[in-house]
């Protein structure tokens, strides 16, 4: 079930006030310039990836709609929430209808690896939902995004990275219903959509929720952490992702892209990279090995996939994680507080 955040009282009123300025009942702020950008709706833009990215398309003129479960943009906000549980029948298209976006994106997922194990709500969200929104996207000619993992792939240690095309190997149920998503979502869309690979880090809407807010909290804290030697990923600073992202839709590239990083490394140099950016304590970082933890569900070792076709797209090498880091910690103010307007649902 879908809701505008609003009294019903008002419900459809006042969206769509346009440009005249000022708020609309529902504490939407119109007073947006006018620009030519396409309009978008972002599911799960409360999310890590979803928040900033709602964020920075509204920075850039879009109008943007974000469509989540338990939190919205506190009001006034020029970012429109609409309250929403994607795991309910029929939302993609009364939303899509109702919204009129040009651009979907989304971003909305069970992202817990274990709750992912017990299939039912998680496959619902993860695999059964990715194909109505692309179903529904295709058949009222809005423009589909599809947020996709780099975990379909699972290589050993110094394997070649996979390209686009090569067979993927999911080791566990979150990467599998992920997997099988990609397949939804570009078959609904006869391969029109753009489904991006991806892995990403940065100013988190939940406190210390993914690695590098966790790892920044628990150093702040001067507590001790371990990072793992033998696990790999060519991770984005979110920052970098939403704009390489948005490159992606304005060149109306479809398929499958990594978006990804410049960057191979393990998680343990990951995390002492933050620390130095950070100038944090390093003494408190201890080298681990994902082999010898005891995780009831299997996770992969090697997840750095290639970006060949993402360079090809954007005529560069996407950034590294170092520069990532080094954008994160110059965006602490700015992007930071901007997540903390982020509120639960009453
Ligand atoms: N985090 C990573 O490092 C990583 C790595 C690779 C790929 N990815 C992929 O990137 C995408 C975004 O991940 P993320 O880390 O940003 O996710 P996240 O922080 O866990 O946020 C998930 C978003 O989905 C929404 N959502 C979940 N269930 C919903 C439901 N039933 N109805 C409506 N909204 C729902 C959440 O809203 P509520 O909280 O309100 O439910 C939230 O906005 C996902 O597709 C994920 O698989 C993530």
């Amino acid at each position: 079930m879908c809701a505008r955040a609003t009294h019903d009282k008002f419900r459809g009123v006042g969206i769509f006030s346009k440009d005249r300025g000022g708020y609309t009942r529902d504490g939407y702020q119109s007073h947006q310039p006018m620009t030519n950008e396409p309009p978008v709706l972002v599911f799960g833009g409360t999310g890590i990836l979803g928040a900033p990215l709602a964020i920075q398309l509204a920075e850039r003129g879009h109008r943007v709609h974000v469509a989540a479960r338990t939190k919205q943009f506190a009001r006034p906000s020029p970012i429109h929430s609409v309250r929403c549980d994607v795991g309910v029948a029929g939302v993609a298209e009364r939303l899509l209808r109702e919204l009129h976006p040009a651009w979907v994106i989304n971003c909305a997922a069970e992202t817990n690896i274990e709750a992912c194990e017990e299939n039912g709500p998680a496959r619902r969200v993860n695999v059964d939902w990715p194909r109505e929104l692309a179903t529904a996207a295709s058949s009222t000619g809005v423009r589909c995004v599809h947020v996709s993992t780099d975990s379909v792939f699972s290589r050993k240690p110094g394997q070649d990275k996979p390209q686009e095309e090569d067979t993927r190997n999911p080791l566990n149920a979150y990467a599998n219903q992920k997997a099988r998503a990609e397949d939804a979502v570009l078959d609904a869309s006869n391969g029109e959509a753009l489904v991006v690979r991806t892995n990403f880090f940065g100013w988190s809407p939940a406190p210390e929720h993914g690695l590098a807010a966790w790892t920044l909290s628990e150093l702040r804290g001067g507590r001790r952490i371990r990072g793992f030697a033998d696990v790999f990923f060519n991770p984005l600073y979110t920052g970098d992702a939403v704009d390489l992202l948005i490159r992606l839709l304005k060149a109306n590239t479809t398929g499958l892209v990594h978006l990804l990083g410049a960057q191979c490394l393990s998680k343990l140099s990951f995390v002492r990279s933050l620390a130095e950016v950070f100038s944090l304590d390093p003494n408190l970082i201890e080298k681990g090995r994902l082999r010898e933890a005891q995780f009831n569900v299997p996770r992969p070792l090697n997840t750095c996939l290639a970006t060949t076709r993402l360079e090809r797209h954007i005529g560069q090498r996407p950034p590294t994680a170092a520069e990532g880091l080094r954008r994160m910690f110059r965006e602490e103010n700015s992007l930071s507080a901007r997540l903390a307007t982020l509120e639960e649902y009453l």
